[in-house]
């Protein structure tokens, strides 16, 4: 079968403009079928589904199914067939009409990829934006920056989504292919402040600085790396282990301005008898930036053979038993009993000394949560630099975003609470379980003006003789603190 890439396109032209309104008009961002975080199935018409404007568009450009003449006539109008096979962007085979690329729809905003044929060239294959690529997305400060760089940008997803916030954005990706469909998807989405480069890792843009740097790497720990390198670019890295994402971290830390954040996501190995967090700290320590790493799931390095085996294309899937030995053998000499995902924040800090904070990622990320690890950051460097001492002093009230959750029994004729959950539901959604009594009627009492000594004061009112409420609160509250659900009404 005969392919048209995208680069065959012009996205400027009129047909394709045209084609753009079309599909924001037709419904096509909004009709279940963008990336989710959670991997939820989009909704697709059925097959004895109407052949409605959205249905077709849909079945041609998302689905790949190749469709009546007619149907599409009528779903493209005020285009014409004629127009879209003139442009490249569909064509006949035999009396069906075929799309010639693939239309992803994330926001507003529509990313064209080359269609997914059997004789594409492994090293041509581009990412569909993925989960992977909205934990990224989710994680990333969306603030006013001067100057950004996505690395490994594929088909330019970050970089599009940064396009608002930031007066200038680089996009690097080592694959030519993918540097050519960003730079199309940029120009059909109308974005004009990404300048897109191909080159290796930090290549290209040596010597310069960011303001924010973001990156969703090739970060599969590929157990036996020889196989694969430059196969796969999107997901192989060609060396073995963490080292490729662990190694690119350290170095775009470099590249920061001060104050400046760098987000990735990336897996793990983990060694046995060893904190999860044992081989970060070591790789991260001493860059001159504080870090935070969520970490989203572990498995087993039994567990992850299998699931990496489960993810071998056709070709590679004869290979399946020898890699499985070779893979075993490699986790077993360098003693890695579990290997995580998680994601990784860095903020440049090069005139103080620097924290470290490692936790679990909240269960829902589904929505962008960025400003909210900025406030992270803020509010524990703080707590670090001030201690207890400080703490005290502050005026803090509970978030906005905070709901209480409480289950009851039935005891003598009254409803008795027996657990209470504390969560956020906005930002970072954190929940806070077991709470005790004392502590919730302690939350009412921060109004944002009271300092926490005199909010503690006023709770031993209440309490005369408990005269250690500060020594059994203060660990609490700096908790609720550390996680979002206090926050501060005043400078540190
Ligand atoms: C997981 S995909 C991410 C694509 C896109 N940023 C997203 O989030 O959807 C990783 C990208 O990194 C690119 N890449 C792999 N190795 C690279 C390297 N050494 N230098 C620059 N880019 C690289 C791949 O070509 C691929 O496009």
């Amino acid at each position: 079968m005969s392919t048209t890439s995208q680069a065959a396109l012009d996205p400027n032209s009129p047909v394709l403009s045209q084609l753009h309104e079309l599909l924001l008009a037709s419904g096509y961002c909004e009709a279940g079928i963008a990336p989710a975080i959670d991997e939820a199935p989009p909704l697709l018409p059925d097959a004895d589904a109407e052949p409605t404007q959205l249905n077709t568009l849909v079945r041609l450009f998302f689905i790949s199914e190749d469709c009546q003449p007619h149907n599409v006539a009528e779903a493209i109008r005020p285009l014409t067939l004629a127009q879209l096979l003139q442009a490249g962007v569909v064509r006949m085979e035999g009396d069906l009409v075929t799309a010639a690329i693939r239309i992803q729809p994330y926001g507003r905003m529509l990313y064209v990829f080359n269609r997914d044929t059997s004789d594409a060239a492994p090293e041509e294959a581009l990412m569909l934006i993925s989960s992977s690529s909205l934990e990224v997305a989710h994680l990333m400060t969306r603030r006013p920056a001067q100057s950004a760089l996505d690395i490994g940008t594929g088909c330019g997803f970050l970089a599009t989504v940064l396009s608002p916030f930031c007066e200038r954005i680089t996009a690097i990706d080592v694959n030519p292919a993918a540097i050519r469909a960003a730079e199309f998807n940029a120009r059909w989405n109308g974005l004009k402040n990404i300048s897109f480069h191909a080159g290796n890792l930090l290549e290209p843009v040596r010597g310069q600085l960011f303001d924010l740097i973001v990156c969703n790497p090739p970060f599969l720990i590929t157990p036996i790396p020889a196989a694969f390198s430059s196969r796969y670019l999107f997901k192989h890295s060609g060396l073995p282990g963490d080292a490729f994402c662990i190694n690119l971290a350290r170095e775009a830390s470099q590249l920061l301005e001060e104050g400046g954040y760098f987000h990735m996501i990336l897996q793990w190995e983990e060694a046995c008898d060893s904190a999860w967090s044992s081989n970060l700290e070591k790789s991260l320590t001493g860059l001159g930036c504080d870090v935070w790493v969520a970490r989203i799931t572990t498995v087993t390095a039994e567990q992850y053979v299998a699931e990496w085996i489960d993810c071998l294309s056709e070709a590679e899937k004869p290979d399946a038993e020898i890699l499985t030995q070779q893979a075993r053998q490699y986790f077993q000499e360098k003693n890695v009993a579990t290997t995580s995902m998680g994601v990784l924040t860095l903020r440049r800090a090069s005139h103080r000394q620097n924290y470290l904070w490692f936790d679990e990622a909240p269960d829902d990320r589904l929505e962008p949560y960025g400003a909210s690890v900025a406030a992270l950051f803020d509010v524990r460097t703080q707590i670090e630099e001030h201690g207890d001492a400080g703490l005290l002093r502050r005026r803090l009230r509970a978030s906005p975003h905070l709901t209480l959750l409480q289950t009851s029994h039935l005891e003598t004729r009254e409803w008795l609470p027996s657990a209470s959950e504390l969560s956020l539901t906005q930002g970072l959604k954190y929940s806070f379980g077991d709470v005790d009594e004392q502590l919730l009627e302690l939350l009412p009492i921060f109004d944002g003006k009271l300092t926490v000594k005199q909010v503690v004061d006023q709770l031993n009112i209440e309490y005369p003789v408990a005269n250690d409420l500060i020594e059994i609160n203060l660990p609490k509250i700096r908790e609720l603190l550390w996680y979002g659900f206090l926050v501060p009404t005043d400078q540190a």
